[in-house]
């Protein structure tokens, strides 16, 4: 059973008070009103790996603006931070590829010119990390380049210990901190992104509230960071078994 489909068995459910309002919790994050949420859901994606390596420092030998990003990884359920969380995170270089795949390189309009790039053998701007008791993780990393049609963005997968669900998603940088970071090299032979993309009608997924799938970018010593707060849903421990009913037959 999907998450929608539980949610939809939550959402019936009338806000009473049983187990330490718990069900209040489910129907307010089945809502969506709640400061606990599931982070809104986007596509995986074509590069995603399936063994990215443990490591917080991912930039190796690619250049590009330094970037920080802090993630928090909470319960949904609870608002609780969830230590033991895989987090995984992958992105394009300055120059809009990604490392394990062979890159198909566009011409202006998004047509194939025929010409390739393999990186098949590279890892770089890969990695996960497991968050800590207060649920964080930190990963050193450098301001993704950008590849036609999408906006700006870096892949998100987080897997939750024991019994939860995996939350794939991907989070946007803002049109007006790139076209900063493109007008310094390595991305300024590039120029700025070409797609103009409002993000919320970029999560075919999920037609819930993406606002949250934005990053807010400051800055950090010669470079940027970000925090960024992802809600995931976790039925182990403080939640407790899910009922046989919402358990996937
Ligand atoms: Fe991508």
């Amino acid at each position: 059973m999907k998450r929608r489909t539980i949610l939809k068995g939550l959402a019936s459910l009338a806000p009473i008070s049983v187990g330490g309002n718990l069900l209040a919790e489910e129907a307010n994050y089945a809502r969506g009103t709640g400061v606990c949420r599931l982070i809104s859901q986007d596509i995986l994606g074509p590069f995603a790996i399936e063994q990215p390596p443990l490591r917080s420092e991912l930039a190796l030998d690619q250049a590009g603006v330094p970037l920080e990003l802090r993630f928090q990884v909470l319960n949904a359920f609870n608002c609780q931070p969830l230590p033991g969380a895989r987090v995984s995170i992958w992105h394009s270089n300055a120059d809009g590829m990604y490392s394990a795949v062979e890159n198909v390189i566009l011409d202006g309009s998004g047509q194939p010119t025929g010409e390739k790039v393999d990186y098949r053998n590279r890892d770089w701007l890969r990695g996960a990390q497991v968050s800590d008791e207060a649920g964080r993780v930190v990963f050193k990393t450098i301001v993704p380049g950008w590849y036609f049609p999408r906006p700006t963005h870096l892949h998100l997968q987080v897997f939750p210990p024991d019994f939860g669900e995996v939350a794939t998603t991907q989070l946007y940088f803002p049109d007006t901190d790139c076209d900063q970071v493109y007008r310094t090299e390595p991305y300024a032979k590039r120029g700025p992104n070409t797609v103009r993309t409002d993000p919320t009608a970029d999560s075919p997924v999920d037609g819930t509230d993406e606002g949250d799938l934005w990053l807010s970018l400051k800055p950090n010593g010669s470079g940027l960071a970000a925090e960024h707060t992802i809600g995931v849903t976790f039925y182990g421990k403080e939640f407790g078994e899910l009922p046989d009913i919402y358990k996937q037959s």
